[in-house]
């Protein structure tokens, strides 16, 4: 590297991402209009207050991000991105799409959340090591990135497994810096992990050993990524691994779904689940998701439809209101899921559904403040991914339910690790146990209910945002 012996003045604090904050799209009149990124690594990173002066890299994600890079030198506005000082790599767009599409979002997405349909796939071939090259690449740039942006001494806080060899190639050019990484994932045991090509396998547990303290959600994750590098590195050597279960943010959300817009939205939900034949509000089973394969949506409406099946007193005195928001549409498997959500909701309107009920509500159009509506108004969450690193959305609907909700939950999500003992468990592949389940949820006396909830929302918020990141990053400098 061309780092010479006067070290820069840099940054104290970096954290990098794949995904920053913001992420801007382009108008046929070159505005550019700055939108907040989705999932759970940004909501959490998002609260990172300004004292920290972190400096967050993160990578242009499409035209929009592009083009601001090309405006602004990848400086961005702190007022665009929610406060943060904000560096935005421009990776060529080939590479870029090779490692997040190819390996991160296709490869080790499906290892860690265990997706695979393994009679046919994965298939690790010549187009696989393209790839990842292409990912090594995109490692070696946010690698440079933080190494010429680093202060001596820095402490830089590594997200993901989009950067899972970040670590180590960080280490190599500046061994002064000290060096975190966190999954937000769920880590794979090593009999299904180890379907990665050997070298592999090992290249991803030493670069992300570069670290001096790895951090996962949950004891589960962190013991199956111990137990990996038991089989494939013959340990995790000096680095220390913590456990931090990242919490909602009460303060933000309990005044962020007071306001106007969530009120509007609220009414018109209202409307949409309509009374039923007695006069009263319909119930409400509530689930807010990216659309994305781990989070189960389809065997949650074939339960819901089978809970129809079963008992005849529902109809039309429940409404499934299910919000899918697109994710990851370059992908194919992506896009047929996304359709055949939309063609099982559709299909049980058609079966159950009346002039005057529609038994789902489905939204696809990505809308904070209707999320935030619909969990006030959920008398049930349902949350049943298959694998889930932490989920948000379980730890969040307690936080703002108007009148207590009854939190149907998948033992197989992170948040389970905490909230198990006042949710209603399910195992995800169990569709009719889930419908059980719902109708248990949907029956539950509203005292129990309200009981529940306070204990979950206590859970939920026991480490906010900002004192999550704050933890790890005096963990790193205790080191
Ligand atoms: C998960 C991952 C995050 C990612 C988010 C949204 O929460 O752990 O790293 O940012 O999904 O996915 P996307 O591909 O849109 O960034």
């Amino acid at each position: 590297s061309e780092r010479s012996a006067a070290v820069p003045v840099g940054a104290e604090v970096l954290v990098a991402s794949n995904r920053g904050p913001v992420s801007y799209g382009l108008t046929e009149d070159g505005t550019l209009t700055a939108k907040r990124g989705g999932g759970g690594l940004v909501s959490g990173l998002s609260a990172i207050g300004p004292e920290t002066n972190a400096v967050w890299v993160c990578a242009a994600l499409g035209d929009g991000d592009r083009e601001a890079v090309r405006r602004t030198g990848g400086a961005l506005e702190p007022g665009d991105t929610g406060g943060q000082r904000v560096r935005m790599l421009d990776i060529p767009a080939e590479v870029h799409a090779a490692a997040y599409n190819g390996i991160a979002n296709s490869v080790l997405w499906f290892v860690h959340h265990m997706l695979y349909q393994t009679p046919l796939e994965p298939v690790f071939d010549a187009g696989f090591r393209a790839q990842w090259a292409s990912y090594e690449a995109y490692n070696r740039a946010f690698a440079q990135a933080l190494a010429d942006e680093a202060a001596e001494g820095a402490a830089v806080l590594v997200q993901d497994y989009h950067l899972s060899l970040v670590p180590g190639m960080l280490r190599a050019l500046r061994p002064d810096v000290r060096i975190a990484h966190f999954s937000h994932t769920p880590w794979a045991p090593p009999e299904y992990f180890r379907m990665l090509p050997d070298d592999i396998a090992e290249q991803l547990l030493r670069g992300m050993l570069g670290a001096d303290r790895l951090g996962f959600l949950t004891h589960r994750w962190a013991n199956a990524f111990r137990a990996c590098c038991a089989e494939v590195t013959g340990g995790t050597e000096s680095t220390r691994i913590g456990v931090h279960g990242l919490g909602a943010d009460a303060g933000f959300l309990r005044e962020r779904s007071q306001r106007a817009d969530v009120q509007e939205r609220m009414a018109a939900l209202r409307e949409q689940i309509g009374t039923g034949p007695d006069g009263t509000a319909r119930k409400t089973v509530v689930r807010v998701d990216r659309t994305e394969l781990s989070k189960n949506i389809v065997r949650g409406l074939l339960a819901y439809r089978e809970l129809l099946a079963g008992h005849p007193s529902w109809h039309g005195r429940v409404v499934h209101v299910a919000f899918a928001y697109p994710s990851r549409q370059d992908l194919a498997v992506y896009r047929e899921y996304t359709a055949q959500v939309g063609r099982l909701a559709e299909e049980i309107n058609a079966v159950y559904g009346t002039e005057s009920w529609r038994p789902v509500v489905l939204h696809v159009k990505d809308d904070f403040a209707r999320s935030l509506a619909a969990y006030r108004l959920a008398d049930v969450a349902l949350v049943n991914p298959i694998r889930d690193g932490m989920n948000l959305v379980a730890k969040e609907i307690p936080v703002v339910s108007d009148q207590g909700c009854a939190l149907v939950l998948s033992r197989e999500a992170g948040a389970h690790e905490e909230l198990g003992k006042d949710a209603l468990t399910v195992n995800p592949y169990d569709v009719s146990d889930t419908a059980r389940v719902l109708h248990e949820a949907l029956t539950m006396a509203a005292g129990e209910r309200g009981e529940r909830t306070a204990r979950l929302a206590a859970a939920a918020t026991a480490l906010p945002p900002a004192q999550w990141f704050l933890e790890q990053l005096q963990a790193l400098r205790a080191l």
